[in-house]
């Protein structure tokens, strides 16, 4: 038996295992015993020169069969079942997952190389589960220091917009709130993704009826809607319960009318449809507006990503990433169809079977 050391571990190689070495021989032993006591048998027996000849191929056959499903077993358990766990392991690394943990095949005395690459894995998802924690620590500590400062600039810019200015000294406190407004508004987000990622914040869920939570959003946007000259639609069931964290849903509501109001020019239409069967309930944000191209769509969910640069200054591209989080901390899906020029449809999918799954996610 060698041991060779790979990356500081000491890895088990032999050349020549002699627990396999007597296995082989003892079935091999025993194979020709067989054989040969069925060959004695069969000539005191009588039998002709055919089944002289057949009984011995059907047995080693037999044999074969034995010995390749053994080989493909031990093929299986040896190296595909492995590969297999660490190919999912490195899925959920790829989605952001860092809590993932692929446990070694051997104990420490009898590594083999696979083991050390397991090993090697594991070592690897913990420091950039580090890396990922230290980064969102910082920015939610920056974050939370920013705030306070801000709201005082705000607060002032807000003041100072009340006094009696000239028309210069006017537009440069408008420009200081408006921007410590954008400012606030981002920091809020970034706190807000932050804690959902994390799961620092819980859902408190409960049941309620999700026509009336979607007539109210709706009715938020209406001084949007008559300021941007936009149609607006609503065909809403009465009632349509869903258990839900309602203020979490809230954001996603009115993340998805707010992109709709922003990106659909005036004269366009806006339609806000809530519709349900045995299976689930939908809900759809239809626009008229600018669409998005293939590639837009991809990445709208990731964060800060803004596809439509005319309409960047608005917003910081959290909005999709907070909708989807809360989503699928619901147990809840997305779809979107669009056409550049033509305009969207994003459409929340409520299962009505995740009722009872959901509290589980808190
Ligand atoms: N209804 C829509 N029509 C066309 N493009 C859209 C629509 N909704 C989203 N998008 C595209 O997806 C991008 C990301 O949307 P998201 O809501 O995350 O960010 P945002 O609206 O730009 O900023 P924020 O939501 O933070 O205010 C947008 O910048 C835009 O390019
Ligand atoms: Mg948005």
């Amino acid at each position: 038996m060698k041991e060779n050391r790979l990356l500081g571990n000491a890895v088990r190689e032999s050349r020549f295992p002699p627990s396999l070495f007597f296995v082989y021989l003892i079935v091999l032993l025993l194979m020709s015993g067989i054989h040969t006591g069925l060959l004695v048998g069969m000539s005191e027996l009588g039998w002709d020169d055919f089944a002289q000849t057949a009984v011995p191929i059907l047995y080693w056959g037999t044999v074969a069969v034995g010995l390749t499903l053994f080989t493909r077993r031990q093929i299986k358990k040896t190296y595909e079942e492995p590969m297999h766990r660490l190919a999912e392991a490195t899925k959920k690394v790829s989605e952001g997952d860092f809590s993932v943990y692929v446990p070694p095949l051997h104990t420490s005395d009898k590594l083999d190389y696979l083991d050390i690459m397991i090993a090697d894995f594991n070592r690897m998802v913990e420091e950039l589960g580090s890396i990922e924690t230290l980064k969102t620590d910082f920015f939610s500590n920056v974050s939370h220091e920013i705030k306070t400062p801000l709201a005082i600039i705000q607060n002032n810019a807000e003041m100072l917009c009340r006094e009696e200015l000239t028309q210069q000294q006017r537009q440069y406190a408008d420009t200081i709130f408006l921007g410590s407004k954008r400012l606030a508004e981002l920091i809020s987000n970034i706190l807000k993704l932050n804690k959902l990622e994390k799961q620092t914040i819980a859902p408190v869920v409960e049941a309620y009826n999700l026509c009336e939570q979607l007539a109210e959003c709706a009715l938020n946007y209406e001084p949007a809607w008559e300021r941007q000259g936009l149609e607006f639609d609503a065909e809403l069931e009465d009632y349509a319960e869903i258990f839900a964290d309602p203020a979490l849903m809230e954001l996603v509501w009115n993340n998805l009318l707010s992109n709709a109001v922003k990106f659909t020019e005036p004269g366009g239409k806006i339609t806000l449809t809530e519709t349900s069967d045995e299976e689930a309930i939908r809900v759809s944000v239809r626009d008229t507006g600018c669409g998005m191209t293939e590639e837009t769509k991809k990445h709208i969910f990731e964060k800060f990503y803004q596809g439509d640069t005319s309409h960047s200054m608005a917003g910081n591209g959290l909005g999709l990433s907070l909708a989807l989080r809360v989503l699928q901390l619901g147990g809840f899906g997305i779809e979107v169809e669009s056409e550049l020029g033509r305009g969207s449809v994003f459409t929340v999918i409520i299962p009505k079977e995740k009722k009872e799954a959901l509290p589980g996610h808190e």
